[in-house]
Order: structure tokens, then C-alpha cells, then sequence
């Protein structure tokens, strides 16, 4: 499942002793796993074989040009939601044929950015952005594909933050209007319309929400076949939930199991974009604990990490394993681990049992690969942490620390004040 594992009492990611990483790099800082990208990327394309599909790394979750790279090296695109997005992927040797861009707000710059970069196709989210798209495209002389995401209205049993497939959601598009602008295609001549796609959130851990998105999506291709539209790809989107405590979330070949006769009987090309599902479990959030409060009603362990550079437990109440580095006794201990953020919210695990921990012990907060660094921010004037990478007994910072010349790089007082 990933490659953090325990020998004698030490936390190794694959060959290396995290510990050591940590004397190398300070803390705090994230450390991916070479080798479990790798395996997580083959599961699905072992598990969907059977359709050979386009796997579109979902970047939006890990953006690290070593984890990027690593899954170009395996075949993979990428779906991309800025231009940001879509230059790094570039920088790292991506097939713009393997490109596909979603995002409700795409400026014109983006579109005229991704058309010129021949990307694979748009996953259009609205009618004014097909009309942005046609006419940004005539006026380059281009005809690039585009995929209309539709909105299922399908609940998802996600947290409601992720949550993206209901019309309550301001993404995709309603399926009468996405039926009504695949018939007058006609009238958007710069654009080739060339798909459908769906996603209806993240970290899903049941199969049935999926199965019922997936399959009113490929309803919607029949229809459209008998309305005339001939399509060339269907897109799946990503939403794969992993195990983050205690979760059986539906591997990726019960999902392949259960939805591949569907899929393989549209005859389209499919398309994956998984996120979470590759890169979660393939990295940590190592930091060291500084003080230990205890006011009387309830422990606090303050560590050098805050919620600038890992928000997940804040902003959404996400569990993540919190385990040390050293294995110590037995004795467990209540206690909240805390970030030194000024905010109540800025914490990792409340009421969380613990070893008896000291000062200068280091803590790994696990699953924390997806949509942890890239969701970090400088508040508090702090700046974002290292991104180490290990394959087998190597590692390499991949990314260093910010310093202080990076925060205020730019930032003028002006004259008047
Ligand atoms: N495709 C589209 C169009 C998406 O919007 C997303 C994620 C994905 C694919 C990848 O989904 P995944 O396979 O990773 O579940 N920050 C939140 C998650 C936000 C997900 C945004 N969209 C979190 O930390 O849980």
C-alpha cells in the first residue's frame, strides 16, 4: 500500500531512514515515496487494462516536479486546472496530447495558452466558457477539442467541500443544456466537440456513487449518438478514495471490476483523473515536536508544523495518522497536536492517544502526498517547507525550503505612505 514502513523501531520511507532525512533537510518538511507513486499509477492501469485508458494525473493534488516527472516516466498525463499547471507539466516533458484542462473560470490567457500548446481537450464547464473557447479559437485559427463536463446531479458521500456532481455545485454542466449545446454544435464552428466528462468529487470511498455518475455519463453518450453527435472520448474524472484511518474504501480493481463492461462497450477512449488515489498515501508531513502544555483540562503537543503547510485537518476535520519517527514505549498518552499558528484551528489530531513524547521528537503526519504542499500558504510569514523525494536508498530535496528573500520578494512600501 506505501512504503513508510517501521525497521527496528525506525520509521524508513523505501531504504531510508526518515530520521536521517530529517537531520539533512530540517523540519518541518514532505517526503514523497518514488516507488509507491509508481505502484499506485500501475494499479489502475493493471485494474482498467481492459480499455487501455489515458491515466491524467489530477496535478491539482501533488504539483512537485519529481512526483510529475515520475509519473510522465510511467505514461501518464496530466488534468491541469490553471496555466500554471499547464506550464509546469510542460517543464516536465508532459505530452500535451495528454493534457486535459478543467476549471470553471478559465481566462483568456489560459484558453489562448492551452490551445496554443495543443493540449488533448477542454472539459468546458459552462456555456459562456464554449462560447470564450469558439471564439478565442477562430480568432488563432485553431479548432481544438473540447469535452463538455456534464453535472450528473449525482451525491457523492464525500465532505461536502469536495463534493462536485450535484447541481447545487457550480461545476459541469446540466445535461438538458449540455444535450442542447452538443446539437448545435453547429453554431460553435471553431471547436470540436469531442467528449463527455464527469467527476462528481473526491476521496469516495463507496462504489455506488460512482458507478450511477459513470453510468448516467454513457446514457448521455447513447443519447447523443442518436442525436447524430459522435463522440471520441469519455472522461472519468478521479475522486478514488484511500485509507486515511480506517476506511475499505473500493480498490481500484473493484471500481475497474464493476464499471469496465460499461466502458468498453461506448467504444470511446476513456480517460482517468486520478489524484489522490496515486499520490496520498505516497507521502508525509515530518515535524518535530517543540513544547508540551498542559493546562489542566487538556494536553497540548506544539510542533514546529502549523496549518499554513498542511490545512487538511482545519479545513475540512480530515483524520491523518500522526505516527513518531522512533517507536517508544507503550504508554499512551490524550493530547492535541497543535501548529504555532495563531488560531484555534490550527491543529493536526484533538483528542489523538500518543506516546509520552519530549522536545526535538520527530512526528510523521501520514497520507499527506495529495493536496497537502500544494495547499500550503506563507501565513504568518512563514515560508513553505522542503519537498524531499526517495527512490530505493537515495533521496534528493526536491524542492527547498522558502527563505525569508523569497517572502518579500517584489513587496514595496510605496512613496506616499
Ligand atoms: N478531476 C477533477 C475535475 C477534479 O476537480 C479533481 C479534484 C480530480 C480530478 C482529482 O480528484 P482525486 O482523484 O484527487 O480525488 N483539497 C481537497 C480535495 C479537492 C479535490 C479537487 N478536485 C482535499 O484535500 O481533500
Amino acid at each position: 500500500m506505501h512504503d513508510f514502513k517501521f525497521k527496528n523501531g525506525e520509521l524508513y520511507c523505501e531504504s531510508v531512514k526518515v530520521s536521517t532525512i530529517a537531520k539533512k533537510a530540517g523540519t518541518p518538511f514532505y517526503l514523497y515515496s518514488h516507488h509507491t507513486l509508481v505502484d499506485h499509477f500501475t494499479k489502475i492501469k493493471k485494474a482498467f487494462a481492459g480499455v487501455r485508458p489515458l491515466i491524467c494525473f489530477a496535478m491539482k493534488s501533488n504539483d512537485n516536479m519529481a512526483v510529475l516527472k515520475t509519473l510522465v516516466n510511467q505514461g501518464a498525463g496530466f488534468d491541469i486546472v490553471s496555466v500554471g499547471e499547464l506550464k509546469k507539466a510542460l517543464m516536465v516533458g508532459a505530452d500535451p496530447q495528454k493534457i486535459v484542462f478543467a476549471s470553471v473560470g478559465k481566462t483568456e490567457e489560459e484558453i489562448k495558452d492551452a490551445i496554443r500548446a495543443n493540449i488533448l481537450f477542454f472539459n468546458v464547464e459552462s456555456l459562456p466558457e464554449l462560447e470564450e473557447i469558439n471564439r478565442i479559437a477562430g480568432s488563432l485559427k485553431k479548432k481544438p477539442k473540447v469535452a463538455l463536463r456534464i453535472n450528473p446531479d449525482v451525491e457523492a458521500a464525500t465532505h461536502a467541500k469536495i463534493a462536485t456532481g450535484t447541481l447545487k455545485n457550480k461545476f459541469g454542466i446540466d445535461l438538458r443544456t449540455s444535450r442542447r449545446l452538443m446539437k448545435a454544435r453547429a453554431t460553435f464552428p471553431h471547436v470540436r466537440f469531442s467528449g463527455v466528462h464527469v467527476h462528481i468529487g473526491s476521496q469516495i470511498i463507496t462504489s455506488a456513487p460512482f458507478i450511477k455518475a459513470v453510468k448516467r455519463a454513457i446514457d448521455f453518450v447513447d443519447i447523443l449518438r442518436k442525436d447524430g453527435v459522435d463522440l471520441e472520448f469519455l472522461d472519468i474524472g478521479g475522486g478514488l478514495g484511500i485509507i486515511y484511518k480506517d476506511e475499505k474504501p473500493q480498490t481500484a480493481q473493484d471500481f475497474a471490476d464493476a464499471i469496465l463492461p460499461y466502458l468498453k462497450k461506448t467504444g470511446l477512449k476513456i480517460v482517468m483523473e486520478p489524484g489522490r488515489f496515486i499520490a496520498g498515501n505516497a507521502g508525509i508531513f515530518v515535524t518535530k515536536a517543540l513544547y508540551l502544555k498542559d493546562n489542566g483540562v487538556r494536553k497540548f503537543l506544539i510542533v514546529d508544523g502549523g496549518m499554513n503547510d498542511l490545512v487538511r485537518p482545519s479545513m475540512y476535520g480530515a483524520y491523518h495518522e500522526i505516527v513518531p519517527l522512533k517507536k517508544t514505549g507503550t504508554r499512551k498518552v490524550k493530547m492535541d497536536v497543535v501548529g504555532p499558528i495563531c488560531e484555534s484551528g490550527d491543529f493536526f489530531a484533538k483528542d489523538r492517544m500518543l506516546p509520552v513524547l519530549k522536545k526535538g521528537d520527530l512526528l510523521a503526519i501520514m497520507s499527506a502526498g495529495a493536496y497537502g504542499y500544494v495547499m500550503s500558504s506563507n501565513y504568518n510569514v512563514r515560508g513553505r517547507v522542503p519537498e524531499v523525494m526517495v527512490k530505493g536508498n537515495k533521496y534528493a530535496v526536491t524542492k527547498p525550503r522558502e527563505t525569508f528573500n523569497d517572502l518579500v520578494r517584489g513587496e514595496k512600501i510605496p512613496k506616499f505612505i
